[in-house]
C-alpha cells in the first residue's frame, strides 16, 4: 500500500467567476474564496482547484491566457492570491491551479509580438504556416467549430485547436517549453500543492500535418487523430515533469483526452506523467464521437455502469484516477443522469443527488466535488441563445441549425449540454442572487435559488449537502479510510440493470456500496454485518429472507 497524500484527498473545485463575489461587481474573486474557506472546511475538503484566474481578455473564461503571472483584475491582485494561499494553509487546505500550456490567448505579448512581426522570435512560439494561395494548410477542425486555421495579416495563418483567441503555442521548440516551466516553477515557489493540466493531450501535433478524408457538411474532419495523444508527445511530457513538479509530491491532475486504456501506464503508472487523469467515457456518454451535441445518442445505465467499470478496472491495473460527477464543462448532474420525469419531481430530487453522490465518491480514485454539485444545483433554463455566454454553446447551437433542426429545438439541445448549466453562479442563500453578489451577476443565477441553496441545506439535516459531509466523513474514518481510499474495486450484483454496486476490499475489511439508478424497486440477497451509510432514514432488510428491498433511487453502503 503506497500511502501518498493527494490519494486521501477530497478535492473541490472553484470556477471563480461564479463562486462569491466580495466587492459587489457582479464576477466571483479571489477574496470571495478566502471568505468562504470556513465553508469548505466544515464540508470537509482538503484540496481546492481552481480554475483559471490569470490576466485574460475571457473569450474562454480565463482558459485564454494573457499573461501567466498576473491575476485578471476582475479576480483581484497577486495580493489577493497570497493570501488566499496563506489563509488556505491555516486552514489546512491545499490549492491547486490550472496550467493552460496547449495555447495562450491571442493577447498574450509573445503572441502580439509574433504576429506583429513576422521574424520575431516569438514567431516560432506559435505554429504559423504560409498559406497556398487560398488554401489552409489543413482541413482540421476546431473544437469550438471552423478551421483550426486563422488567417494573418501578411497572408499566412496560425494554428488554434480552440477558439481563433487561444493559438497553440508550438511545443516543438525549446526555448517556448523553457518559458512554461518557468512559470510553473513560480507558482510551485509560490505554495501551489499543484496543477490541473488543462488540454494536454493536445500539446503535439503530427508533424506531418496530412489533410484528412472530410467527416462533416463544413468540408472539414474532427482532429483528434492528428493533435491528441500523438507519437512523440512522452518526451515532452518527461521533460516537463522533471523540470517541474517531479522535484516534489505534487498533486497533478490532466486532462487527458484520446489517451486509450492501454497505454494508461506512461501517464498514471508509477513512474507516470501525472497522479492521475480525467477519464471522459462515461461522463461524455451522451455525446456522439464527433463530440456533436446534436443529436443526444440514446444510453442506459447498463452503458454506464459498464463504462464506469471499464474505466476503474484499466486504472487499477496500473495506476490511480480522479473521481467526478461534474466540472465545468459538464451540465449538472441530476439532469444528466436521469432523464424522465422522475428528474423533475422536487420530492425526489435528495434522492437523485444523493444516490449519485454515494455512486461515485466510494469508487477507487480521488473524488471531485464540482462547485454546487454538493447542494444539488440544476441546469439553468435560458430564453434565448444570446442569454448564454459558454463559446462552444454558441457554436453547437449552429451545428444544430445546419444539422437541420428548428432554433426551438436546438435551445433545448444546448439547454441539456451546455457549459453555462455548470457556471451559473454560486447558490448561497434565498436572498437577492442566491447571495453571490449585490451587483449585476455576470451570468444569469438560476431562478430555483430561492429552493436550492446552501443555507437551507445547512440548516436541514437530511440536505444533500449534509449528505455529502456523511460521505466524506466515512471516507476518512478511522475505521473505514483504508479500505474506501486504497482498497481493491470489484463490480457487484453485474445482473440487475439499473444498479451500480461494487465492493471495497483491504485485508479482510470489506465494504459493499449498491445504488440504485432507477425508480423501480428490488429484492436483492445480501448478507452483512453493518449499515455504515444510507440515503432513505432506514434500511428495508428482511431477515428471514436475508433479502435488502431496494427502493428508487437508494443508496446503501453495508460492511460484510
Ligand atoms: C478544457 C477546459 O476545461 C475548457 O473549459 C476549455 O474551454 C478548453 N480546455 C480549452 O482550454
Ligand atoms: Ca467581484
Amino acid at each position: 500500500m503506497n500511502r501518498i497524500w493527494w490519494k486521501e484527498a477530497v478535492v473541490y473545485q472553484i470556477y471563480p467567476k461564479s463562486f462569491y463575489d466580495s466587492n459587489n461587481d457582479g464576477i466571483g474573486d479571489i477574496k470571495g474564496i478566502t471568505k468562504k474557506l470556513p465553508y469548505l472546511k466544515d464540508l470537509g475538503v482538503d484540496v481546492v482547484w481552481i480554475c483559471p484566474f490569470y490576466k485574460s481578455p475571457m473569450k474562454d473564461n480565463g482558459y485564454d491566457v494573457a499573461d501567466y503571472y498576473a491575476i485578471d483584475p476582475m479576480f483581484g491582485t497577486m495580493d489577493d492570491m497570497d493570501e488566499l494561499l496563506e489563509n488556505a494553509r491555516e486552514y489546512n487546505i491545499k490549492i491547486l491551479i490550472d496550467l493552460v500550456l496547449n495555447h495562450s490567448s491571442s493577447e498574450h505579448k509573445w503572441f502580439q509580438e509574433a504576429i506583429s512581426d513576422s521574424s520575431s522570435s516569438y514567431r516560432d512560439y506559435y505554429i504559423f504556416k504560409n498559406l497556398d494561395g487560398e488554401k489552409l494548410p489543413t482541413n482540421w477542425r476546431s473544437i469550438f467549430g471552423g478551421s483550426v486555421w486563422e488567417r494573418s495579416e501578411d497572408n499566412n495563418c496560425y494554428m488554434h485547436v480552440f477558439d481563433k483567441s487561444q493559438p497553440d503555442l508550438n511545443w516543438e521548440n525549446p526555448k517556448l517549453r523553457e518559458e512554461l516551466y518557468e512559470m510553473i516553477n513560480y507558482w510551485l515557489d509560490k505554495g501551489v500543492a499543484g496543477f490541473r493540466l488543462d488540454a494536454i493531450t493536445f500539446i503535439k501535433k503530427d508533424q506531418n500535418y496530412p489533410c484528412l478524408p472530410t467527416d462533416g457538411e463544413d468540408g472539414l474532419v474532427g482532429l483528434g487523430s492528428v493533435c491528441l495523444n500523438q507519437k512523440g508527445i512522452g518526451v515532452f511530457l518527461k521533460e516537463l515533469k522533471e523540470k517541474t513538479y517531479g522535484r516534489m509530491e505534487a498533486m497533478t491532475v490532466a486532462e487527458a483526452p484520446g489517451v486509450p486504456y492501454e497505454q494508461l501506464d506512461e501517464y498514471i503508472g508509477d513512474d507516470g506523467h501525472f497522479s492521475m487523469i480525467f477519464d471522459f467515457s462515461y461522463s461524455d456518454l451522451d455525446l456522439s464521437p464527433d463530440g456533436n451535441w446534436y443529436p443526444q445518442t440514446d444510453w442506459s445505465v447498463k452503458d454506464l455502469k459498464e463504462a464506469i467499470f471499464h474505466s476503474q478496472l484499466s486504472i487499477q491495473d496500473v495506476g490511480w484516477g480522479a473521481l467526478y460527477l461534474e466540472n465545468h464543462d459538464q451540465p449538472r448532474s441530476i439532469d444528466k443522469y436521469f432523464r424522465d420525469e422522475d428528474c423533475n419531481n422536487k420530492e425526489l430530487s435528495f434522492y437523485l443527488g444523493s444516490v449519485l453522490a454515494t455512486m461515485y465518491f466510494l469508487l477507487r480514485g480521488t473524488p471531485f466535488i464540482y462547485q454546487g454539485e454538493e447542494i444539488g444545483m440544476r441546469n439553468c433554463p435560458f430564453s434565448s441563445i444570446d442569454e448564454y455566454n459558454d463559446v462552444s454553446s454558441k457554436d453547437q447551437f449552429e451545428r444544430a441549425i445546419c444539422a437541420g433542426i428548428t432554433p426551438e429545438e436546438a435551445l433545448k439541445v444546448v439547454y441539456r449540454r451546455s457549459r453555462d448549466n455548470g457556471r451559473t453562479p454560486m447558490q448561497w442563500s434565498d436572498c437577492e442572487n442566491g447571495g453571490f453578489t449585490h451587483g449585476k451577476p455576470w451570468l444569469k443565477v438560476n431562478p430555483n435559488y430561492r429552493e436550492i441553496n446552501v443555507k437551507n441545506q445547512i440548516n436541514d439535516e437530511n440536505s444533500l449537502y449534509q449528505y455529502y459531509k456523511k460521505l466524506i466523513k466515512l471516507r476518512k474514518s478511522i475505521s473505514y479510510k483504508d479500505v474506501i481510499v486504497y482498497g481493491a474495486i470489484e463490480p457487484a450484483l453485474k445482473e440487475y440493470d439499473n444498479i451500480v454496486a461494487y465492493s471495497r476490499k483491504l485485508n479482510d475489511i470489506e465494504i459493499t456500496v449498491i445504488t440504485n439508478l432507477s425508480s423501480k424497486q428490488y429484492n436483492i440477497p445480501i448478507e452483512y454485518k453493518e449499515n455504515v451509510l444510507s440515503n432513505y432514514m432506514d434500511i428495508d432488510y428482511n431477515q428471514s429472507k436475508k433479502e435488502i428491498t431496494l427502493r428508487p433511487y437508494e443508496a446503501v453502503v453495508l460492511v460484510k
